[in-house]
């Protein structure tokens, strides 16, 4: 039988029994989350109207915005979607404060009205450079989802208009989060125990 690499079994073993007392202790269980995601959506389609530009910031959002995206279809939203890439130079788990454009966007952007979706809101600076290359490139209105935000650690000035939930100020993994690429397929939202 052909051996499954070591990092996917061990992942698969933390994404079964990953309540507190293994590796991954559970912030927001997987029900959770789709709860609030789809109450997300009702409030992004009574505040942006039937045709809005969702521009997720990759790579962190992507499995947000994946059912973001499907729950605004329920809520009777008929989306346009493009993608940025952004990377944040770390040390580690921790920001060194340069963003840098990986990823840009492929379809117009004048005239749009933008939602731009994250991952995490923590110092502001990746939301306000993807504001700043939105507003640069003519959008209309330009409004922010962040699934997770971390309060108290914002070092720009920038707000986001959606919020999915307030987190403890931890290294969360999981949803289409990662720590060194690894734990993005987790289905919940997690920290790492250190
Ligand atoms: P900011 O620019 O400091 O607001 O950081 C936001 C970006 O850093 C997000 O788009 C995430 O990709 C990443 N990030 C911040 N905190 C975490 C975390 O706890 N886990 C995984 N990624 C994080
Ligand atoms: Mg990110």
């Amino acid at each position: 039988m052909r051996q499954m690499p070591l990092l996917l079994r061990r992942n698969r073993v933390l994404s079964q029994i990953a309540p507190p007392g293994t590796d991954i202790t559970v912030l927001y269980p997987a029900e959770e989350i789709s709860h609030r995601v789809h109450a997300l959506a009702g409030e992004i389609a009574a505040a942006m109207g039937r045709n809005p530009l969702v521009v997720p910031i990759l790579k962190g959002s992507f499995i947000f915005a994946a059912d973001l995206l499907r729950a605004l279809h329920d809520a009777g939203v008929e989306p346009d979607m493009d993608f940025i890439g952004l990377s944040s130079y770390r040390a580690g788990t921790r920001s060194l404060g340069e963003v840098r454009l990986v990823r840009d966007t492929e379809v117009e952007i004048i005239g749009r009205d933008v939602l731009i979706v994250d991952d995490i809101l923590e110092s502001g600076r990746t939301l306000a450079f993807a504001k700043n290359l939105m507003a640069a490139r003519g959008a209309r209105t330009i409004r922010t989802c962040v699934l997770l935000h971390k309060p108290g650690k914002l070092a720009v000035d920038v707000v986001a208009d959606f919020v999915g939930f307030d987190c403890p100020d931890r290294f969360v993994v999981g949803y289409g989060m990662d720590v060194a690429h690894a734990y993005r397929q987790l289905p919940f939202i997690g920290f790492v125990e250190s």
